[in-house]
């Protein structure tokens, strides 16, 4: 465990943009910094990132929170974990707290599924450079197979023995427990067999380095025997989101700009051996969009590598079309016959390897046209449907140039007219649009970016401020109704919204500044407004704000204080991203915003400049609004009091109403709303 004091160390030291940069490419815009979402595939950036109040959040699919949340959705880290990243990232020493058999039995699972893989990559290991058979029989397959000392180990390469249960003995001998084994799949269900026995080992890395599975590779070249084996999908090993070598072809992937996709674990470490860094493997499964998402995040140019055989063919064609979606550039290049990228490599090395791939890489319309001629063979019929196959291929291009300069080139090769080529194009996308669009309506809660509503002007005079509960849509467009149009749409929100605006505030204050002193006061800003509006507490009509003031009061209850920090990693998921949605609130619009509605942003003054104005504000606006809730609420009983001839009811009430009116207006006097009197 790590000591809260070191805790705070670290998050101290910990800036946002640092650590998001290391996984993606950051641009600065004013404030922020913005970039290409690592959490969906998108072409145009929405990914925001305040280096301010060190915190992300995602204006297209929503994601939000801070260094740490990122680490934990993009890296699959435990919290824990993530503090430790960032302690290796700031060169902070930790010093861990012993930990207790109970304590050990408490870290998460994850957490604890990476300690048995590392465990299980340390035995392989050690079973292939430390023991007779090792050396004997699996170095030596590897030695054959071309590879050297230094890529076997910066690839996690091992041994498992011909034994029925030696990682098992060796588990419980060293206090790893077989239960997790299990889970990882290392050892079989009825935990009595090791899951990998007489086959070479391969780690499969997630992208910070770490364990997340194992394949196996028989040595025999008996047929019966399947080739690979390979772990089991588990919490930290999703097979549809790693790509095998990714984490050690990050940087060269990125530097060289350009990923080579080949198909086999020994295509990525033959490669990488010869000097080809920038090689990422689909191992045998076709590939899918959270992979060439991966890709995305690094480079938009994809070389695909595959065997010229024809199951080669036929993947390398299943994952074109995936990848023109993605928006990727796409180039295909088989290898000559019987070669894979692994025996090319091995047989004529790297350079030779690089003058081949480049001379032979074709574009992927060509590949296709040529691949499908050949097929065709002038049968007209099937001449047309290869027209159309190709066309539905250039159809999901999402860049309308590209699109159109691969429809100019496909009209050449195929001696078919540009319009037609248009024609057929078009009519494909608009099948595309209408079925989004209907899986879109089918899905309450998925309403399309359109349904926006004009951006808020955010002025001085916080009294004519919007809702800026309104301004996301990710959680306003939740509420829309899906008949509704998309110019009407936002209006009903918004005045909804608004009647809580003064609450919400009140919340935001709590989350923005609730551990902030105030100059010259004993007093935070958590406990100067609660206490200020003790007696309105159980008033909230928001039931999450209430939820969240009463926490806060609760917390300062027990002489405990609170910061941004503790609601951006709150447990209750709708407090997390209810924190996330104030705190990002006043400083930066969806960055479509301005091109979709044509209406120029203006600039807002960073609230903490002036935070405690910016309290007392929020403060009379609550208090202004419970008190005419509160005039309102007693007016009625003077109505009734009258309308029922009860008169003294009816004095005491009055005096009351004089009362409120009072409060009101000189609260209103303060923040400068004129409020007509009834
Ligand atoms: P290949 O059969 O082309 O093997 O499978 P390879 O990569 O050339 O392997 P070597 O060179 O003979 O060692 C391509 C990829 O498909 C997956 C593996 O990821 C393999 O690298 N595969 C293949 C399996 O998962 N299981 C199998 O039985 C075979
Ligand atoms: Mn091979």
């Amino acid at each position: 465990m790590i000591p809260p004091k070191q805790v705070q160390e670290i998050l101290d030291a910990t800036r946002i943009e640092e650590v998001i940069e290391e996984f993606v490419t950051l641009k600065r815009r004013g404030v922020n910094l913005i970039g290409l979402c690592p959490f969906h595939g998108e072409r145009t950036p929405s990914f925001n990132v305040n280096p301010a109040r060190n915190i992300f959040k995602c204006f297209g699919c929503g994601k939000a929170g801070d260094a740490i949340t990122f680490l934990k959705e993009h890296e699959n880290l435990t919290y824990p974990e993530a503090l430790r990243w960032l302690a290796r990232k700031y060169h902070i020493e930790v010093q861990e707290i012993e930990r207790t058999p109970e304590q050990l039995a408490e870290i998460q699972l994850a957490d604890s599924l990476y300690i048995v893989n590392e465990f299980a990559l340390q035995h392989f290991q050690q079973q292939l450079f430390d023991t007779d058979e090792g050396k004997s029989v699996a170095l030596a397959y590897f030695r054959k197979r071309g590879l050297r000392e230094d890529t076997i180990r910066a690839f996690g390469l091992g041994y498992a023995p011909d034994e029925r249960d030696l990682l098992l003995r060796k588990a419980r001998s060293t206090g790893h427990s077989p239960e997790l084994l299990k889970k990882t799949g290392l050892i079989s269900q009825d935990d009595s067999r090791d899951f990998f026995r007489a086959r070479v080992m391969f780690a499969i890395h997630n992208m910070s380095g770490k364990v997340a599975a194992f394949a196996g590779r028989t040595m025999s070249a008996e047929k019966t025997i399947p080739k690979y084996i390979n772990s089991p999908e588990t919490e930290i090993y999703v097979k549809n989101k790693i790509l095998y070598g990714a984490y050690q072809a990050k940087k060269a992937i990125r530097q060289l700009d350009e990923c080579l996709l080949v198909e086999g674990y020994m295509d990525v470490i033959s490669l990488h051996q010869a000097g080809i860094e920038n090689v990422v493997a689909s191992s045998g499964t076709s590939l899918t969009d959270g992979q060439l998402q991966l890709i995305r995040r690094n480079t938009q140019n994809l070389k695909i590598l595959y065997d010229g055989d024809p199951a080669g063919i036929k993947a390398a064609l299943r994952g074109l079309d995936l990848a023109l979606e993605q928006d990727l550039n796409v180039r295909i290049c088989l290898l000559p016959d019987g070669h894979d990228p692994d025996s090319y490599v091995q047989e004529f090395g790297g350079e030779q390897f690089k003058k081949y791939t480049t001379e032979n890489a074709k574009d992927f319309i060509f590949f296709k046209t040529d691949l499908l001629l050949g097929e065709t063979k002038g049968d007209p019929i099937k001449r047309a449907g290869l027209v159309k196959d190709i066309v539905s291929s250039i159809a999901r291009i999402p860049d309308p140039i590209k699109r159109s300069v691969y429809l100019k080139e496909c009209s050449a090769l195929l001696e078919v007219s540009e319009e037609v080529l248009h024609a057929e194009a078009n009519k494909l996308i608009g099948q595309t649009i209408r079925k989004k669009e209907e899986k879109a309506a089918r899905q309450p809660g998925a309403a399309s970016d359109h349904s926006m509503p004009p951006p808020p002007v955010w002025s001085d005079d916080f009294t004519q401020a919007t809702d800026p509960g309104a301004f996301f849509p990710p959680t306003e467009a939740g509420e829309l109704p899906p008949e509704w149009g998309e110019a009407s749409a936002p209006r009903p929100v918004e005045r909804k919204a608004a009647a809580e605006y003064q609450e919400r505030d009140i919340i935001r204050l709590l989350i923005q500044f609730g551990g902030q002193v105030l100059p010259h006061e004993q007093t935070t800003v958590g406990e100067y407004v609660l206490a200020d509006i003790e007696e309105s507490l159980g008033d909230f009509d928001n039931p999450l704000y209430s939820r969240v003031a009463a926490e806060c009061h609760a917390l300062l209850m027990e002489g405990k204080s609170f910061d941004q920090h503790y609601f951006i990693q709150h447990e209750s998921a709708d407090v997390a991203n209810l924190a996330i949605d104030v705190l990002a609130e006043p400083w930066e619009f969806s960055p479509n915003w301005e091109a979709m509605w044509n209406y120029p942003l203006q600039n807002q003054p960073m609230p903490e400049r002036n935070f405690i104005l910016d309290m007392k504000q929020a403060l009379d606006r609550f208090k202004l609004k419970k008190v005419q809730k509160m005039c309102a609420l007693n007016l009625t009983r003077v109505q009734n009091a009258s309308k029922e001839g009860d008169h003294d009811a009816m004095i005491r009430y009055m005096k009351i109403q004089q009362k409120l009116n009072e409060t009101r207006n000189e609260i209103a006097q303060r923040v400068g709303t004129v409020v007509f009197g009834k």
